[in-house]
């Protein structure tokens, strides 16, 4: 879930589309972009490449192999720090993201890191590239979990990436689904059906209209979802909370991380020649 709570919304379990979702999202992440920079970003690094809230990074991971060379696309891309780490390692990263204000973000980083990362405003269910134009689709906590319809936003991954490609990505471990999204003790008593897909949605008090909107898929689901899309899985890798890290960002913390994962990563690829 999100770290940001505004006090003008209310938290409900309902069925959103698409629409919704994104109408709901890229000005939500519009309005929380500066906070988010301003608390995150020095954590992220400007051409750093975070896995998640564990702190995980590609340098050591090495999730989407060797990126020199490659065309390389972040889907939900942000200010383009993972882009930018790409581009740094040889790699021609591109980003998209929804928010228009976490684009501006990400010009802001280009020009002072003296490293650009070519940026479009999109959706990741509808990729404006051509067929098979990348090696490499990623995500970092970025799209996947915001949309609705997963199964297009994986066939637009599956038609822009080159047979044989790799598609990694990023999500709250589904297993965080089950736990109210709370740091502390509370975080750790399961509350909820870890089956329940009814997506985490906020709502604006005074409009009624939707604030906010995440979207659980089970494991399983990832699975057959993936299969179904013309991937293979390769990997589901569950970073573990390290030793030193005592970083508090939303939900995820030292006393929950010790404990139950809160990221997953799926490694795949494309079937094809490839
Ligand atoms: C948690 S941020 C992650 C960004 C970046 N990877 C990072 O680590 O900071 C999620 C990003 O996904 C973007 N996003 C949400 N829904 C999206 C969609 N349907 N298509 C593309 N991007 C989306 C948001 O605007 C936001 O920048």
């Amino acid at each position: 879930m999100e770290d940001h709570l505004p006090q003008s919304v209310r938290v409900e379990r309902r069925a959103v589309s698409e629409r919704e979702s994104r109408d709901a999202n890229g000005p939500d992440w519009d309005r929380y972009a500066d906070e988010y920079q301003a608390t995150h970003g020095a954590f992220l690094g400007d051409a750093g490449f975070v896995w998640g809230p564990e702190g995980h990074r590609e340098d050591d991971l090495r999730i989407l192999g060797d990126v020199t060379g490659r065309d390389v696309l972040e889907v939900g891309s942000g200010a383009g720090q993972c882009s930018r780490w790409v581009r740094v390692h040889g790699g021609r990263g591109i980003g998209l993201d929804l928010s228009h204000r976490q684009l501006q973000h990400s010009l802001r980083l280009d020009e002072e890191t003296g490293v650009a990362v070519p940026s479009v405003r999109g959706t990741a269910t509808d990729l404006p590239f051509a067929p098979a134009s990348f090696d490499v689709v990623f995500c970092s906590f970025g799209a996947l979990q915001f949309v609705s319809e997963i199964a297009q936003a994986l066939a637009e991954v599956a038609r822009v990436l080159r047979p044989g490609g790799r598609f990694a990505f990023s999500i709250t471990h589904p297993t965080r689904w089950m736990f109210p999204d709370d740091p502390g003790e509370a975080g750790l008593t399961a509350s909820q059906s870890y089956w329940d897909r009814t997506p985490y949605v906020e709502v604006d008090d005074a409009s009624g209209r939707v604030a906010y909107v995440e979207h659980h898929r089970t494991l399983g689901d990832w699975v057959r979802l993936l299969h179904a899309g013309g991937f293979v899985l390769s990997d589901l890798v569950e970073p573990e909370w390290p030793e030193q890290h005592d970083r508090v960002w939303g939900g995820w913390s030292r006393a929950r991380g010790l404990l139950t994962p809160g990221t997953a990563i799926f490694v795949a690829h494309l079937r094809g020649d490839g």
